[in-house]
Parts: structure tokens; C-alpha cells; sequence
């Protein structure tokens, strides 16, 4: 959840620092700093809030601004302590020798700060972070790799560590404990990060650590050893994101831009991936064989928010599609549920960005209960992706917007597409085969259709800005659509967003419905719509103000609802797509008009790799 950088090689340390941060910064964080080395000592400075208080504060120190060599900066994100300039990384051990910066929870912070300050350390800050730097002190004898190694082992809980010395300049140390840790490779330089974002400017050559690793990083090498301090070789990827994928461009917000790109991350993500003489699809990254496919009794899909919304779409695809019972989990509740896996049992854990601690939890769960698992991961080489072993890749692109959007329909199409191969597989005929096929073929069109409309959905969302609670409701694959719509908009507006199966809302929620609480119903031509005109219908009696999604010339909708927004005609296996983009569209101006940081959203982080 919090952010890392560290550099060592020949450019100036604080920009490659300060400009790692800022390509961070979605990451959701309350305080930043750094660190580098000046001839004398470790220089650091930190400020509460965005990293430009953080590069206004630098600015300040000319020696800061002119160091080379090693160097490591942090977003944080709090999880012990409050946010505060002492709280924010990097830490220090009490000569000022060591600092650190670090991703995780110290689950033994404790009794480390007991046994430290009984040998007169003193903590400045009330971090578990801070108990790293004083145990490298503790363990140092000249050798700052032995002592990070040493000091690791004394560690419980998770951690992505950066690690200088003054000691020792132009080292920089790295490890690994369930925080992500990626090393760029460059020409006379190298860097780690928490994500590969901050270093795409500068090389495409990363290399993941797996849990134990230990990284030793001068600008013309880079070692890695494993828990025994052996060296073990680490694979070298290459990362396909050009750093502009990472930039905002010419719109307003990283969530705009993202929502825009949605007819193109799709056509990349079924790009190459239909197979039309089979009138399926082609999936290699699931590396299972026909017979294996078919010998597939049950999915089971696992992720949280937006991807375990996904993952609810996914469920009426497989179970109308191929045939095959499936069942979404709340990835937390997978492992803490002691679910029923059998070996013939496919389990899908979903993660955009393949670091949630809950579904790399159900991943580790689900194999060790012998199933089969596949991941569909947005980010190549991610912790979820790697430790499934086999799985398909969204191809979205860097998604930074906090509130996840074209990661979310690539998820979903992904879902679609396996869907239809496992359904060939089974008793899918060639000819629905091919129609599926076609529909998929027509998703980027469709979402097309409905960015064309952004100007009447903005219009419309900005007369709804000023309510403070609204109803989102759906049925059928809608169902999972309206709680996805209720999500975008809570958590990037700050307004009360409930999503409900729309037969659901009779069993108590009614009862709040009034001018005060308009509902967005969900009423595309798709199986469900006659009965939703019913529950228009009932909230209308309520007075509450209705927008309707309905089908481009519904005219029998549009006559009931307030507002209308309307959505292509297209299959209910499509409608999804197109009717989440409009929702998406609808909570963004929804939080632009209501001033609100719709790329940060307060207490937000993108990824959250903590339970
Ligand atoms: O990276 P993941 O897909 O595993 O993240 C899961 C959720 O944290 C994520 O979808 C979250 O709900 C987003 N903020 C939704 O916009």
C-alpha cells in the first residue's frame, strides 16, 4: 500500500527519487520522504501529504538536491501511527547511520522495540517500521548486506525493505517478505521499487524478488540471495508499459483517461485470443490441455471489491455459458471459510493488481488444498500471478486511478473468454460459439457508443451530485453491475452508495426511499428488464428520483424514470461492459463536481497488500 524507491548510480539521487514518487502517488499515501548520502552523513527529508510537499521541502537543502549515489524514498500509507512527518520514512538508527524505508506490518514490533530500548535505543516515532533501522545497528559489524540478512531473520510479519548506509556509499540493500519488491536493471544503474511503475522511465529490464530474498544493488551489479544467503538467480522480464501508459496525458484525471482507453485495453485483451474455426478461444497462459479443461467440475472465483465484482459477472458466464457450476468468494473469507476445493475444482483468484494480501492468501489456500488455479492479473510478474503458476493476463495497461475501471471490464472480458472455451469444450455448439465470438469481437464498439454520451451522463450526474445516498440496482449479470456502480461512486465521492439485487430491495431497503434517495436503476433490454420497470415503478411511488439505464430506444423505460441514460443494444453476456462505463462515467463527475481527489480518494490505497 505504501510506496518504494531507491537508486543508486551517477544521476542526480534526489530527482530519480522525487519523480519515482510522484509515478507512486496513486498508490494512496498520508506523508513522504527520502534519503540519500551526502560525503558526511544520510540526509533526509520527509513532509506530510503529496510528494510536491515533499519536493518543496527538498528544494530547500541544496546537498540533498546535489547528492549522487545510493538513495531510497517512501510513500507511506499509515498502518502504525498516525500520519506525521516522525512517522513518515525513511527511519534512522540513532547515529543516523542506517536508513530505512519500509513496505509491511512488523508483527513483533513490540517486543523489538522492548528488547531495543532496553539497549538504549531510542524511538523517535511510533512506527514498527522504525525498529528495522535500530536492529541493522544492532547487527551491524562493518558488512551491511550481513547485517540486513541478520536483521531480517529477526523480523515476523511482512516486509519490502530499502536499505542505505553512510558507510557504505552507493550500496543500496533490498529484501522481501510478502511486500513486492522489483529491481530495475539499468546501464551503470540500478533501482528497486514497490511497483514497476516508477521505473519505466528509465529501463524495461525488471527482475521480482520472490519471499526471502535479500537484493544487493551497486549501480554495476545486482546479487540476489535467498533466506540461506545463497545467490540465487532471479529471471530477467521485460515490461511491455511504455512510461507515457503511466502518464495522464491530456486529461483531467488518470480515472478519465482510464475510463477513455476502455474500447482499446479490450481490444487488447482479446487480441489473438479467438480462435475462429473453433469458434473459441485461445488461452495459453492456463497451460491446461482439453481433457484437463473438461475434467473441470467446478469454478470458484476469488478476489475483493471491484475484482470480486468481476468475478460475480464471471458466475452467470460460466454457469450459462459452459455449464459449470461456479461460485464467487470474498477472497478474506476463502481461507478463514475452510472452503470445499476437490483436485477437479478451478479456482480463479482475480487481482488487478496481483499483490492483495487476501486473494495471494485464497491463491496459497487454494493450492495447497490441491486445486487447480489460475490467476487473471492485470500486472505481469505480480505475487498472485507468479504464485499461481498458470493463468491469463488482463493486458490492460498501468492502471493508476485508485478506483479500478478498464481493469475491471478487462477482467470481466477475460471471464467471457473462458467461458466460451470452456464451453466449447463442453456442449457449446460451433454456431453459439461463433455468436459469443461475435459479441466479444463488439465490445470496444459498444463502450465507444457509451463514451460518446459522456456529455449527457456528466450533465445528468452533476444535477445528482448534490444527494448524499443513492440506491444502485440490477438484475442478473446487472446485479453484480450495480454494486459495482455503487462502489465507483463511494469511493471516489464520498456519497453513500448502496448496490442491491433489484427483487432485494423490497426485503427492507424500501423503506428508505424518498426525494432524498435516488435510484439508479439498472434496465437494459436483457432477461430481468420487464420486471425492473415494476421496481421503477415502486421507487417512483416513493418519490425517489430514478436514472435509468436502459436500451437505446426503450421508449417504455424512458416514460417511467426521471433521467435516462441510454446503453447500446447488445446480449446479456455483453450488457455488463457498456453499463458499467456509463456508471463509471456517471461517479466520476459525480466526485469532479463535489471537488473531490478523484485519483486519491481519502483513505484509499490501490492495492492493499495488508489484511
Ligand atoms: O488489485 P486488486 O484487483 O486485487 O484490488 C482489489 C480491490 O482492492 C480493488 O478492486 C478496489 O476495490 C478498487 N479500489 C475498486 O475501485
Amino acid at each position: 500500500m505504501c510506496g518504494i524507491v531507491g537508486y543508486t548510480g551517477p544521476r542526480s539521487t534526489a530527482r530519480v527519487l522525487l519523480d519515482g514518487l510522484k509515478r507512486l502517488e496513486y498508490r494512496g499515501y498520508d506523508s513522504a520522504g527520502a534519503a540519500v548520502l551526502t560525503p558526511e552523513r544520510v540526509e533526509v527529508v520527509k513532509a506530510l501529504g503529496k510528494v510536491r510537499n515533499l519536493e518543496a521541502a527538498a528544494r530547500k537543502k541544496s546537498e540533498f538536491m546535489a547528492a549522487t549515489g545510493a538513495g531510497i524514498a517512501h510513500t507511506r500509507w499509515a498502518t502504525h501511527g498516525a500520519p506525521s512527518v516522525i512517522n513518515a520514512h525513511p527511519h534512522l538508527d540513532n547515529s543516523g547511520t542506517f536508513a530505512v524505508v519500509h513496505n509491511g506490518i512488523i508483527e513483533n514490533f513490540r517486543e523489538l522495540r522492548s528488547h531495543l530500548t532496553s539497549r538504549g535505543c531510542k524511538f523517535v516515532s511510533e512506527t514498527d517500521s522504525e525498529a528495522i533501522a535500530h536492529l541493522i545497528s544492532e547487527c551491524y559489524e562493518g558488512d551491511l548486506v550481513q547485517a540486513v540478512a541478520a536483521a531480517v531473520k529477526r523480523l515476523h510479519g511482512t516486509y519490502g525493505l530499502g536499505v542505505i548506509s553512510s558507510r557504505h556509499p552507493g550500496l543500496l540493500v533490498a529484501a522481501r517478505k510478502g511486500s513486492p519488491i522489483v529491481i530495475g536493471i539499468g546501464k551503470g544503474e540500478n533501482f528497486i521499487a514497490s511497483d514497476v511503475a516508477p521505473l519505466l522511465s528509465y529501463t524495461r529490464e525488471v527482475m521480482y524478488l520472490d519471499d526471502g530474498d535479500l537484493a544487493v544493488l551497486t549501480p554495476d551489479s545486482v546479487e540476489v540471495r535467498n533466506v540461506e544467503n545463497v545467490p540465487v538467480e532471479r529471471e530477467v522480464a521485460r515490461i511491455d508499459w511504455d512510461a507515457d501508459a503511466a502518464e495522464k496525458g491530456n486529461y483531467a484525471h488518470f480515472m478519465l483517461k482510464e475510463i477513455y482507453e476502455q474500447p482499446e485495453t479490450i481490444a487488447n485483451t482479446i487480441r489473438g485470443r479467438i480462435d475462429r474455426q473453433l469458434n473459441s478461444a485461445v488461452l495459453s497462459g492456463l497451460g491446461l490441455t482439453p481433457r484437463e479443461l473438461a475434467s473441470v467440475s467446478r469454478v470458484v472465483i476469488a478476489g475483493c471489491g471491484s475484482s470480486m465484482h468481476a468475478g460475480m459477472v464471471g458466475e452467470y458466464y460460466f454457469e450459462d455459458i459452459a455449464g459449470i457450476p461456479a461460485e464467487v468468494e470474498q477472497a478474506a473469507e476463502f481461507r478463514y471459510r475452510n472452503p470445499i476445493i476437490e483436485p477437479d475444482t478451478l479456482v480463479l483468484p482475480i487481482s488487478q493488481s496481483g499483490e492483495t494480501a487476501d486473494t495471494l492468501a485464497a491463491v496459497r489456500e487454494a493450492r495447497n488444498k490441491g486445486a487447480l488455479v489460475a490467476a487473471l492479473c492485470n500486472v505481469v510478474g505480480s505475487t498472485i500471478a507468479r504464485e499461481a503458476g498458470r493463468g491469463i493476463y488482463l493486458h490492460a495497461g498501468p492502471e493508476i486511478s485508485v478506483a479500478s475501471t478498464k481493469a475491471f471490464t478487462s477482467q470481466i472480458t477475460v471471464l467471457l473468454l473462458l467461458a466460451l472455451l470452456m464451453g466449447r469444450n463442453r456442449r457449446l455448439d460451433s454456431t453459439d460459439g461463433a455468436r459469443i465470438a461475435d459479441e466479444i469481437e463488439q465490445l470496444p464498439d459498444l463502450i465507444r457508443q457509451v463514451l460518446d454520451q459522456a456529455p449527457v451522463i456528466e450533465k445528468i450526474a452533476r444535477r445528482y451530485a448534490r444527494f448524499e445516498h443513492f440506491f444502485f440496482i440490477g438484475r442478473g449479470s446487472l446485479y453484480p453491475t450495480a454494486l459495482e456502480g455503487a462502489l465507483k461512486l463511494k469511493e471516489i465521492s464520498y456519497v453513500h452508495a448502496e448496490g442491491y439485487h433489484a427483487a432485494e430491495l423490497k426485503h427492507g431497503p424500501i423503506a428508505l426511499l424518498d426525494e432524498n434517495h435516488p435510484v439508479i436503476a439498472l434496465a437494459n433490454n436483457i432477461p430481468g428488464r420487464d420486471k425492473m420497470l415494476g421496481n421503477i415503478q415502486e421507487c417512483r411511488a416513493r418519490n425517489s428520483p430514478v436514472v435509468a439505464l436502459v436500451t437505446a430506444g426503450d421508449a417504455a423505460v424512458r416514460d417511467l424514470a426521471g433521467d435516462v441514460i441510454q446503453i447500446p443494444a447488445c446480449s446479456r453476456f455483453a450488457a455488463p461492459l457498456p453499463t458499467v462505463v456509463a456508471l463509471q462515467l456517471f461517479a466520476y463527475y459525480v466526485a469532479v463536481e463535489r471537488g473531490c481527489e478523484v485519483d486519491q480518494p481519502r483513505n484509499l490505497a490501490k492495492s492493499v497488500t495488508v489484511e
